[in-house]
Parts: structure tokens; C-alpha cells; sequence
């Protein structure tokens, strides 16, 4: 059965990748891509949504605009890794089709009228800050039922974090959120940095997309050659973690990826620490599990998926 997802992001570099591995998939129906304000400004990541759409051929993929801003705290962007646009290239900047356009309604309302309407149970998929579904649990808790699960990239169960010695992007730049989205009862999976640091791009990754010889993998290299500079100083390695597609890989492959149910909660107001997922891996709390925690990917498996699948997009 094709698993029905909105897939929830601020492409980014790494989004793409995951907008272009979902909209590739036959498994997955993808309802609907709704944007929230993260690795750059709202108006920023709903054009780039448009823009992957565009070149992958797919302007019949609806786009949403969402939050602009966290719950509590101001926006803190990563311009430093994506560039100015978010989606920075070398090359030609990317064109959005002149008559594809973000839809008129709200990505939280259509958060929930879709999971209202639908007679299948819907996957949630962040891949940004979590404030757009936050939002929608918040606004109509009564859509819950309607989630089989929400898997989400963010978070650092067992190891550092990538914006501050303890938190990763997503849950630091919307930790309130984070919580609301944990504390919901839904079924829920995480992909936070211990796995996703297990699937590196690096320039044989690259070679071996472009054996599939068309424009959307030639694009992929295109990202990754602008998404792999700050990580190569920052790592000092050639590989740079390939974030956000992990999240549809699951979807698609549960098999490659394997972890533990836990609880975790993260840490919302210390200067220090906000944006931490602590995580009761060793279960030394009698905190409920509430989250599977993933640790371990196989990333052979998962760029031959990334491979193939791309081979079917234009
Ligand atoms: C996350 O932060 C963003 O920069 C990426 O798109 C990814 O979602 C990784 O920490
Ligand atoms: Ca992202």
C-alpha cells in the first residue's frame, strides 16, 4: 500500500534531496510539501520547494508556506551552510516555472484538513524546525488519530551536536516545538545525527549518482558540491552527512536503519544547553518511551535506494 506523507521541510540543500527521493517514489503519495522558516527565511525555503518541483518536473507537487518563526525564540538560520538563497548553487541559478506558485491556503491548515480528510492514517515528515506540526497539534488536537507516524530529522541521541556542542539544527532552532511534538502520544521515529553521520556524500557518492546519467542526479552533485564546503572544514573530512533524505529512506526501506524505543525530551530555555535532546537511552529514568531513537544506517544500502530511485526521475 503507498504510504501517504506530507513532507514537512526548509530545503536546504539536504530537504532537496529529500523532496526529489519522495517525489521519485512510487511507495509514497506525497500529499504535499509544506515549508517552515529554518536553514533561511520562510520566502526562501517555499521558492526553493518550487524550484526542485520545477526542474525535477513535478509543478504538480502542491507547496505550502507555514511558520515564519519558532514558537518562543527568533529565527537562527544557517546561511553559513546553505548559502544565501538556502539553496545555493556554482552554477545558473535554479528557475521556478513562471505559473507554479505556493498554494493560497496555510501549511498548518492543510496540515490538518488533510489528515482530517483522508481515510488512510498519514506520515508526517519533517525534515526542518518542527514548529509547523507543533502548530497543527496545537491548533486541532484532534488529528492525532489520523497520524500513523511522524518520523523526523533532528536531534543527537549519543553524540554531538552540529549547531551547539549539544543540539542540532532542527530541535535547537525550535526546541518548544520539539516537545510539543514528542509529548503528543503519536508513534515516533527520530533520525537525528547518530545515523544520519552514517550517510556521507563525499565525491565517489557523487560519481556514482551521475552514472544514472540525467539532469536530476547531475543536480544532485550540483547541491552537494555547494552543501559539502561547510562540512568539510567543519569535519575536516571529505564526508558530509546527507541529512534529511533518511527520513523518506525509512519510509521506503525501514530495513536500513535500526534503533531503540526510548524517551527523550529536549531541553528548551538553558543558554548552554537549549535545543538538547536528552535521551534516556539506557532507560535509567522511569521517563515513558516515546520516541524510536534511531542509531545505526547502512549506508550501502541506502545510496544504491538513492541511486535507483533517482534513475527515475527526469
Ligand atoms: C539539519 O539542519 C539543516 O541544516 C539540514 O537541512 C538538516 O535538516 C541537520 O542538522
Ligand atoms: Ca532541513
Amino acid at each position: 500500500m503507498t504510504k501517504k506523507i506530507i513532507l514537512d521541510c526548509d530545503p536546504g540543500h539536504d530537504d532537496a534531496v529529500a523532496i526529489m527521493l519522495a517525489a521519485a517514489s512510487k511507495e509514497i503519495e506525497l500529499l504535499g510539501i509544506t515549508c517552515v522558516g529554518g536553514n533561511v527565511g520562510l520566502d526562501n525555503t517555499v521558492n526553493n520547494a518550487l524550484k526542485v518541483c520545477t526542474l525535477i518536473e513535478r509543478t504538480d507537487l502542491k507547496v505550502f508556506s507555514g511558520a515564519k518563526k519558532p514558537i518562543h525564540y527568533d529565527l537562527f538560520t544557517a546561511e553559513y551552510v546553505h548559502g544565501k538563497t538556502g539553496l545555493d548553487i556554482k552554477g545558473d541559478p535554479i528557475e521556478v516555472s513562471s505559473s507554479y506558485k505556493a498554494q493560497e491556503q496555510d501549511a498548518i491548515d492543510f496540515i490538518i484538513e488533510t489528515c482530517k480528510s483522508s481515510n488512510d492514517q498519514i506520515y508526517l515528515c519533517p525534515t526542518g524546525p518542527l514548529t509547523n506540526i507543533a502548530l497543527s497539534l496545537q491548533k486541532d488536537p484532534s488529528i492525532k488519530k489520523n497520524i500513523k507516524e511522524i518520523i523526523f530529522m533532528g536531534g543527537a541521541a549519543m553524540c554531538l551536536g552540529n549547531t551547539t556542542p549539544s543540539a542540532e539544527f532542527n530541535i535547537f532552532v525550535d526546541p518548544h516545538a520539539a516537545n510539543i511534538v514528542l509529548d503528543s502520544g503519536i508513534a515516533m521515529t527520530m533520525m537525528g545525527l547518530d545515523v544520519t553521520h552514517q550517510v556521507n556524500v563525499n565525491r565517489q557518492i557523487m560519481n556514482y549518482m551521475e552514472e544514472n546519467n540525467n539532469k536530476s542526479s547531475k543536480f544532485f552533485s550540483e547541491l552537494m558540491e555547494f552543501y559539502t564546503i561547510f562540512h568539510k572544514e567543519l569535519y575536516e573530512t571529505e564526508d558530509t552527512p546527507l541529512h534529511d533524505p533518511c527520513v523518506i529512506a525509512y519510509l521506503l526501506d525501514p530495513s536500513i536503519f535500526s534503533g531503540k524505543l526510548v524517551n527523550v525530551i529536549v531541553e528548551e530555555d538553558s543558554e548552554l544547553t537549549r535545543g538538547e535532546t536528552v535521551v534516556d537511552w539506557l532507560g535509567v529514568t522511569n521517563r515513558k518511551p516515546n520516541c524510536f531513537v534511531m542509531d545505526k544506517a547502512d549506508d550501502k544500502k541506502f545510496f544504491q535506494l538513492l541511486k535507483n530511485k533517482f534513475a527515475t526521475l527526469p
